[in-house]
Order: structure tokens, then sequence, then C-alpha cells
């Protein structure tokens, strides 16, 4: 930009809009649903881990790199070594064109839910709420009682949804339009608190209903076992990219319109628990909830609810239904916090992807932002057939598991070898009054040794063999690595995050090819979700190979 770069208008209001990126339907939606399919409180241990040896060192490298070159992914990327580029650009294409054209349709679920509130429709309907979610208003089941269509049934569009849809896009549009200071920051600073008083109103109410104690003790209690299960950990590594909205390029965007002296050690760790807290938080109304469907139904807690994807959709307007007062005032807040949540997401992305358009090309603002959610809004149409729920799945399972911690993994590897984890460090120590090595430095390590031994003793759980016994290995080598060398990020970037995500990579594969995901025909697979990926990949070359403007090819201009 020839103009000087956009900058917050306070740390505050970074720091919310970090949290409102990171806090979105990931914590309430995803959260809750991978949660459930994995088990419970199986789940909630890896989750937890996967946030410290994992989470907080990339969200340090995307903060930290994005106030370095104060640009966008591909722009930080290129800056790098030009040859990055592509890396950059590959992470804001396949969120934007992928990832975001299904978020918004959830979102859009949300608005409609927001116009049930005022009459629950749910109430009394075949099935309950899961029937009315599933088989009325999606129309993803032929009835009730029916399996989910598969992905090769596309019916027509939903016309309630493709409404709700547009609007969605037209929201983020407008927003976005305007700019930082005059669109995205001022929604923000109103959207958060809301989102978070609602959020706990609803939470106490939870711990009411009869029965909610069975479910929580589903929910919370943790199972070691599990931590011998390849399955979880993938799950859970993803999740954790997913919600602190981390390999989208997101957070190298938002920090790079921070000012010269920036508190990125703070940031990042107010981020992190923020993000981590509310999920974990969110997920007590939900589970409370089932643990009330499953005393009611006489079933277990984990056979309450048909298909994961449409958990939030069922438990929610489930509890909102109990309320002895004002549900539907409460309806209608909830569902608009939670269109909230999801709103602040995607408005970040967008913004993430209209910085590195502009880091690259002259096109004027509106233009491009009108042809960005018109594109968007079309892709996601196919997400609002009947079929719609299964290509969810499979698309948030190959952008998720493969997009994002692909991604991840060629940021630590760029970042940490090629533009130096020690570098990094000590930018973000002079940036800041909190010093990353010497005020944090021994609670970081404190923080990542506890994590890894947890680790190690979940991973004696594991059956016996080769993997287990090297994944053990490797987790007292990284306890040694964190404490011996000068720099704990360093040593995680080079070697800690690299090597777990290449060996979750080579699991996921694995088990790709044994066991297709969620028992979908392999054609779906390859066709919709690998195409999906790669073919966002060669748009993202395809960008690559145009220059960038002369101007923006140095750093700091
Ligand atoms: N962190 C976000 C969430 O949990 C993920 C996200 C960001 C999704 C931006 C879409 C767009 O919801």
């Amino acid at each position: 930009m020839s103009e000087a770069r956009e900058q917050w208008g306070s740390t505050a209001g970074f720091l919310m809009a970090a949290i409102g990126s990171a806090v979105g339907l990931g914590n309430i939606w995803r959260f809750s649903y991978v949660t459930y399919e994995n088990g419970g409180g199986a789940f909630l241990v890896p989750y937890l881990l996967a946030l410290f040896i994992v989470g907080i060192p990339l969200l340090l490298l995307e903060f930290g790199l994005g106030h370095y070159m104060k640009a966008s992914a591909p722009l930080s990327m290129f800056r790098i070594d030009r040859r990055f580029q592509w890396v950059g650009w590959w992470a804001v294409v396949f969120t934007m064109f992928g990832i975001l054209t299904y978020y918004c349709v959830v979102i859009a679920w949300c608005l409609n839910y927001i116009l049930f509130s005022l009459y629950q429709p749910w109430v009394g309907a075949e099935g309950g709420a899961d029937g009315f979610f599933f088989a009325e208003f999606l129309g993803a089941k032929p009835s009730p009682g029916e399996p989910l269509r598969g992905p090769a049934e596309l019916t027509a569009p939903r016309a309630s949804v493709v409404v709700t849809l547009a609007l969605v896009w037209a929201i983020n549009g407008v927003i976005i339009g305007r700019g930082l200071r005059r669109g995205l920051e001022p929604v923000i600073r109103v959207f958060i608190p809301l989102l978070f008083v609602l959020m706990i109103l609803l939470v106490v109410w939870s711990l009411f209903l009869p029965g909610s104690g069975r479910g929580l003790a589903w929910y919370l209690q943790p199972d070691w076992s599990q931590l011998g299960n390849w399955r979880v950990w993938v799950a859970a590594i993803s999740q954790i990219f997913f919600t602190l909205s981390l390999g989208f390029g997101i957070m190298i965007a938002y920090a790079s319109y921070l000012p010269e002296r920036s508190d990125i050690t703070r940031n990042a760790l107010l981020t992190a628990f923020a993000d981590s807290g509310f999920a974990v938080f969110a997920g007590v109304a939900v589970f409370a909830t089932l643990g009330f469907m499953a005393q009611v139904q006489g079933q277990e807690v984990g056979e309450v609810v048909t298909s994961g994807i449409g958990l939030a959709f069922v438990a929610y307007p489930k509890v909102i239904s109990e309320l002895p007062f004002l549900p539907v005032v409460f309806g209608v807040l909830f569902f608009t916090a939670l269109a909230i949540a999801g709103l602040s997401s995607s408005l970040s992305l967008i913004q993430a992807f209209v910085s590195a358009l502009g880091d690259k090309y002259e096109i004027d603002r509106p233009r491009m932002v009108g042809t960005v959610c018109t594109v968007g809004f079309v892709l996601g149409l196919v997400f609002t057939t009947g079929a719609g729920i299964s290509w969810l799945d499979i698309v948030d399972h190959f952008m998720t598991s493969y997009g994002l911690v692909l991604v991840g993994l060629l940021e630590a590897l760029i970042v940490g070898w090629v533009f130096g984890g020690e570098r990094l460090g000590a930018h973000i120590e002079e940036a800041g009054d909190f010093r990353l090595n010497a005020h944090y430095g021994t609670f970081m390590r404190l923080i990542m040794t506890a994590a890894l031994a947890l680790t190690w003793f979940g991973l004696h759980q594991a059956e016996g063999g080769l993997g287990p016994f090297l994944a053990r290995l490797f987790v007292l080598l990284s306890i040694a690595g964190v404490w011996l060398k000068r720099s704990w990020l360093d040593y995680s970037l080079k070697v800690i995050i690299p090597v777990v995500l290449l060996a979750l990579i080579d699991r996921s594969l694995a088990e790709e090819l044994t066991a297709p995901y969620g028992g979908y025909p392999t054609e779906a697979l390859a066709g919709v979700g690998l195409g999906w990926l790669v073919a966002t990949l060669v748009v993202a070359v395809a960008i690559d190979r145009h220059s960038w403007r002369e101007s923006q090819r140095r750093p700091g201009s």
C-alpha cells in the first residue's frame, strides 16, 4: 500500500479482535461435536496438551512474524524468502474459499435459528430437536428416522438457508468494506463482551437441568488411555489449529496492524487462554444438556445425538425451550450471540485475505471485497443442499487435518530454520515489556515440561509397538531440549512442532487408507475433500507466479 499501513485504534482493540477471531463457531459448534465424537473426557486432555505444545508456540510465531514484517501472510513469507510466497497464498486461499464457505453456512443456520426461537418449532416436532434440525430444517434426511443423505444425494438448495447465507455474506462485505477502524474494530468491541455475558447465563442455566451431572461427568472425566489413540490426537491438534485461527494467515495479518511497541507474549497468552477457556466453558452447557436428554430418553450420553455436526443446533435449542422464564428472548439472544461469534471470525478471515490481495495488487477495496464475498457465497451454495452436511463434514476434515496442519508445519520449518527461531524470539522480546525468555522463560518451560510429561505418561498407556516407544523417546528428548536450549521457542519451532505434525500427518494418511473418513465412499473423499484442497493450491501457485509490486519487496515499507 502506498499510504501508511492501517493500525488498530488501541491494543485492546487488537486483543479483542484476536480473541474475536479465535472465539467463534469453532468453540461452540465444532468443539462440542468433535469432543462428542471423540468420547468426551477422552478428548479434553489431548486438546489441552495440544494447546500448550503446538498452539501457543505457533500463535507466538504468527503474531511475531506479522508484527516483524508488517505484512499479510504471503508477503511475510515472501520477505523471508521469495520461494515461500505460495505457502502464505495457500493459507489464505484455502481458508477463504474452503473453510469460510461452509463456516458462513453455519452462521446462516444461526440466523435461521434466531427466527425459530420466536416459536420454537422443534418442540413437539417428530424426532425432537434432532429430527427438526436434520430432517425438517436442512432436508439432510428424508425423514427423522432415516440415516443422513450421502454426498452424492444433492438436492436443490434449501431456500431458507440460501436467504440467510446471502445475508451473512452481505454483512461481512459491508463491515470489511468500511475498513479496520470504521468497520471491524467498533463492531468487535460490542460483539465480544455481549457474547461472554450470554454464554455465562446459558451455562449457569444448563447446570440446573435434571441429569446435567451425568453429562458433565462424561465430559470432564479424563480418560488417560485415550492418549495412546492417534485418532484422538489428530482430532485434538486439528481442533487447536481451527480454534486459535492458526494456519489461516489471520493472526499474521492482525499482528501486522499493531504499533511498533506491542506486547506479543502477553497478547498471545491472553488470546490462547480466553479461547480455550471459552470452549471448555461453553461445552458445559452442551454436555449438561446431553445429560438431560440422556436421562429423559433413557439412553447413554454418547448415544443421544445422531450426527455430531448438528450437536449445538440440537442441544442448545433444547436448553432454551426448558428455560422457566423468557425462553423466546433467551433463544433470540443466544443465537444472535452465536452468529456474532461466527461473524467476528469470518470478518477476520476476509480481512486477512483482502489484506493479502491489497499487499500485492492495486485494486480498489470495495470492488475487491464485493468480488470475494460473491465468490464465497456461490461456492457455499453446495452446503445448503440436502447433501450439505456430508460435504461440510468432508471438506472440513481435509481442510483442517491436512490444510491447516500442513501450513503450520511449513510455517514452523520456515520460520524456525530459515528466518531463525531465535531471531523471532529476540524480536518478540524487544517489542514488549514482558520478556519471552527473561520473564516468561521459566514459566513457559515449566508449562511445556508439564504438558510433555503428561503426554509421556499418557503414551505409556498405549498398546505396545515401535510407534508409542519412539513417541515416548521423543517426548523425553523434547523436555531436555526445552531446558537445555537457550530459546525454548526456537527449539519448539525447529524440532518439536515439525516432528509432532509430521507424525500426525503420517498417521492420518495411514488411517485414511485403511478406514475411509466417516465411512464415506472413497470417490467422495478424493473428489470433494482432496479435490477442494488441491484446487485451492493451484490457485495459490498461480497467484505466486505474478510478481509483487516493486514497493513491496523490501521489509519495513
Ligand atoms: N477460530 C475460528 C473459530 O474457532 C476459526 C475461524 C476463523 C473460522 C476464521 C473461520 C474463519 O471459529
